[in-house]
């Protein structure tokens, strides 16, 4: 009987997505692929492919600039964290949206705050940089970030075409603590799907629900808080059958100190 409705329910989300496909440009996701590459090669004609273009800085930056509630699990280990704090990598910090975002709930005096970007970003996150942002500062290469206490990756990991494990290597030292927000996961194996930008379609990852923690795991990092954001689950509206992402956080500390 349980099988029956699984497979009815099946039946109903296959043709529902079928449906949603004839007015995908309405859709916030499109298409499902095993790859980044074969997501960019499903950008639609006239459409920005990916994040790395000027005009694309635009899209959503001053939302990003506010505190939603899925912020607060990682506001509140900033503050925890604080005393011992001197510099953060954000990387996929956008144009510096957190730096600004949090900037009423830290004392980012004292805090150094290097953000890694694509070009496009650190571009524009220097030339949207005020007197304000006196410890703000950007990198394109996360080679040529400085040392830090802690590496933020808040929102990056859907737009990152490669491991968690890849990004943690690149940078001079391991910091102390890691912290992620907004991981888009799933059961099963990894899913692209085409984030609906407007101007642009940039490939969204969704990762098997036990990636991050395996890759946090082998960088030799013990987890010590994770939360998942109800509120930000969703579906490939296309192919709805294939199962809701689930958006998680984790708060990591290097084991060997
Ligand atoms: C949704 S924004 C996240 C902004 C902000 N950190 C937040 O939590 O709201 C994702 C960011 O990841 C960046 N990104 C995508 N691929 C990247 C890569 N390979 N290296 C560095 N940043 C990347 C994008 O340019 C974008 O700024």
């Amino acid at each position: 009987m349980k099988d029956l409705r699984s497979l009815a329910k099946y039946a109903v989300l296959l043709s529902l997505g079928r449906i949603n496909r004839l007015r995908s440009s309405r859709l916030r996701f499109r298409g499902a692929y095993a790859s980044y590459n074969e997501a960019m090669e499903h950008v639609r004609p006239g459409k920005l492919p990916g994040y790395d273009h000027d005009s694309v800085t635009e899209v959503s930056r001053v939302w990003m600039e506010q505190v939603p509630v899925w912020d607060y699990p990682v506001l509140y280990w900033l503050c925890r964290l604080a005393p011992d704090l001197r510099r953060i990598v954000d990387a996929g910090g956008h144009t510096g949206v957190k730096y600004k975002a949090f900037r009423p709930y830290l004392d980012l005096e004292r805090v150094d705050w290097v953000v890694y970007d694509l070009p496009a970003l650190v571009r524009a996150g220097r030339a949207l940089a005020g007197p304000k942002d006196r410890t703000l500062s950007f990198v394109d290469r996360l080679e040529d970030a400085p040392e830090a206490d802690l590496l933020l990756a808040s929102g990056l990991m859907p737009y990152l075409d490669r491991p968690l494990t890849e990004l943690v290597r690149r940078l001079r030292t391991p910091p102390r603590h890691i912290v992620l927000n907004k991981v888009a996961t799933r059961e099963g194996p990894l899913l692209v799907t085409l984030e609906n930008f407007r101007i642009a379609d940039v490939p969204y990852q969704i990762r098997p629900v036990g990636e991050v923690p395996a890759a946090l795991d082998a960088l030799g990092y013990d987890i010590v808080d994770e939360w998942v954001i109800g509120g930000l689950a969703h579906r490939i509206e296309t192919h709805p059958e294939l199962g809701r992402a689930a958006i998680r956080g984790y708060v990591a500390r290097r084991r060997n100190g």
